[in-house]
Parts: structure tokens; C-alpha cells; sequence
């Protein structure tokens, strides 16, 4: 009879064993809780698909962000969602629209807290989609015009960084809009704005939960011909590597899990600080699973965190932030 020589076991007997030779750790300094900010005030509206999650007004938000502050959480990520929509989503870059207001409040309540913002128009235009829209072509088909959105994009952004943002995170998927938004800023005097980029957005059937939430489900058609192919890997690289180059600070991969392979690729290719977005189907998924017990909700969120962060990102936004900062302080799930 021969034994194996390896004992690989050895260092997995006890829980102090096995923190002890962690390769990876989690930290609630990484966690970023986005938030949904909406119009009026003392407005608190629990969004079905995203439960633990609700639609909030200004204050509201600002009691949300400190609590989330208070809970170790250092970040928030804030999403618009007006009560007039148009065409060309006016009131992305209104500087007393929803998030702006929003951005003020929270930076009173809690002056510590990183504030980013998402830079998109999809919340705010009546037809749903990232951008302005060219006119129809001879098919009748319409498609964001990019060059048309990167003016608004970059007019949202400067709006978001002067109300108090940190942080601004272009979303559109619009060829350019990192230089575009760095411009802006950098001629406004606010060169100490960051940029964090949505560099690989994939076209998702992840996102469900979110456009619920933030009711921004396109009128008509897609996002495919703006956001990326799930089929694709080198492509997320050299979107990256533009972004970079335009002057992004953090890049973002978006949805997560599906996509470890692409953070675990750009983490070994570039220096930046890389973000993973843990999206809304990807907790929808979890919290759905919970409930109805096949699965251990606390676990099933902690050990999607590590396998982010294991694939290589610094930055982890999730809706559980707040619960994964109270199981990462109690040294994991119990
Ligand atoms: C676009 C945006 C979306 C998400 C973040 N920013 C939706 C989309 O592209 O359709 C999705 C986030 C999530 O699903 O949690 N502004």
C-alpha cells in the first residue's frame, strides 16, 4: 500500500490554518453599494426584483449612504431615475436633477464617503437607449449616434463631478467617451475627478433586475450594437487598453461571474485598478435561490466575492455590500 506523498490537507485542518495561508482576502474597503435615487423626498420604494434594494429619494439616499458608510462600505455608486424623460435626456445633466441632488445630500451626511457616479443617458431618455439616436435610416432603423452623445455624456459627467462626485463612471458603451469626459473635466479645473470606466460591458441578460429598477428597458430593439458580444475576450482587452489611453484611472468588467476569464486576462496584461460589477441578475439570482432555500444566501454572495476578487479585482460593486462588510467583519460566513 503506498500513501501520497503531498498532504494537501494539512493546511485546510483548522479555520486558523486556513485563513492563515489565504492567497486572497476579501476587505470591506473594496465594496461599492450602488444606490437608485429618485424625485421628491422622504420617497423609500422596495424594488421587487432586487430585494434589500429600494428607489430613493435625496434624503432617503443620504440616510442609505451613511448607514452603508457606517457599515464599513466606503462607496457609493448612484443611478438616476427622473420623473421626465426625453429624447435627448435633458435632465442627465440638469444640475438640480435627481442624482446631483443626491450627490450633495450624501456628501453633507457622510464628507468621507466616495461618491461615484454612472454617466449614462438610458435612465433618462424616453426611448431607453445609452444615447441620442441618429434619425432613421433608409431601413427606418434608428442607432445612437456617437459622436452626438459623447457631448452629453461628457455635459452629465461635469454636472456629477461639480455637485460632489468622486468618482464618474461612463456607462454608454459610446466610442470615446473617456476622452471626452477627461476633457470636460480637466477644462473645468476639476482634474481631481476620476474616471472609472465601464470598459467591458457586455450585452447581458444580467442587467434584467436593474432596468426594472431603474426603468430603463429600451422602447425598441437592443443594446447589441453598442455593448459588447459575450463571445468575446481579446476584444475586452483592447477596449481597455483605449480607455487607458483616453485617461480612464479604474476599468470596470460588467456582469461578473461569467465573465471571471476577462478579469483574470486584463489583470495580466494591465496595471490599472480593475473593478468587477456583480450586476443586479447575478444577486437577483442568489436572493431568489435564498428564498426559497436551495441555496445559503450569505455563502452564495461571500464565495462570489472571493472568486472575484481571486480573478484578480481590487474593486467589487454589489448590491450585498452592506451584508458582505458584516460577514467579511465576522471572518466570513458562519
Ligand atoms: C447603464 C447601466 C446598466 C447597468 C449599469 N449601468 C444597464 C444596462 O446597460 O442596461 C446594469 C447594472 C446591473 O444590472 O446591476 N446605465
Amino acid at each position: 500500500m503506498s500513501f501520497p506523498m503531498e498532504r494537501m490537507r494539512r493546511l485546510r485542518r483548522t479555520p486558523a490554518l486556513r485563513r492563515w495561508v489565504a492567497e486572497t482576502r476579501l476587505s470591506r474597503h473594496s465594496l461599492v453599494q450602488p444606490l437608485f435615487i429618485t424625485e421628491g423626498s422622504g420617497v423609500e420604494r422596495p424594488i421587487p426584483s432586487l430585494p434589500g434594494q429600494s428607489q430613493l429619494s435625496f434624503d432617503r439616499a443620504a440616510e442609505r449612504a451613511r448607514r452603508v458608510f457606517d457599515s464599513g462600505v466606503p462607496a457609493v455608486l448612484l443611478f438616476g431615475i427622473p420623473a421626465e424623460k426625453d429624447a435627448r435626456g435633458s435632465s442627465a445633466d440638469d444640475p438640480d436633477g435627481v442624482v446631483a441632488e443626491a450627490v450633495r445630500a450624501i456628501r453633507r451626511a457622510t464628507p468621507e464617503m466616495i461618491i461615484i457616479g454612472d454617466v449614462c443617458l438610458c435612465e433618462f431618455t424616453d426611448h431607453g437607449h445609452c444615447g441620442v439616436l441618429t434619425d432613421p435610416d433608409a431601413r427606418g432603423e434608428r442607432t445612437v449616434d456617437n459622436d452626438a452623445t459623447l457631448e452629453r455624456l461628457a455635459s452629465e459627467a461635469l454636472v456629477l463631478a461639480e455637485a460632489g462626485c468622486d468618482v464618474v463612471a461612463p456607462s454608454a458603451m459610446a466610442d470615446g467617451q473617456v476622452e471626452a469626459i477627461r476633457d470636460a473635466l480637466d477644462m473645468a479645473g476639476l482634474e481631481e475627478v476620476s474616471i472609472l470606466s465601464y470598459s467591458a460591458k457586455y450585452a447581458s441578460s444580467f442587467y434584467g433586475p436593474f432596468r426594472e429598477a431603474a426603468e430603463s428597458e429600451p422602447a425598441f430593439g437592443d443594446r447589441r450594437a453598442y455593448q459588447m458580444d459575450p463571445s468575446n475576450a481579446r476584444e475586452a482587452l483592447r477596449e481597455a487598453e483605449l480607455d487607458l489611453e483616453e485617461g480612464a484611472d479604474i476599468i470596470m468588467v460588467k456582469p461578473g461571474l461569467p465573465y471571471l476569464d476577462v478579469i483574470s486576462r486584463l489583470r495580466d496584461e494591465l496595471d490599472a485598478p480593475i473593478a468587477a460589477y456583480h450586476v443586479s441578475g447575478e444577486y437577483a439570482m442568489l436572493q431568489a435561490a435564498a428564498e426559497r432555500g436551495w441555496i445559503d444566501g450569505d455563502r452564495a454572495l461571500y464565495e462570489s466575492l472571493q472568486c472575484l476578487h481571486r480573478a484578480g479585482a481590487e474593486i467589487l460593486i454589489t448590491y450585498g455590500a452592506e451584508r458582505a462588510a458584516a460577514l467579511i467583519d465576522g471572518g466570513g460566513p458562519p
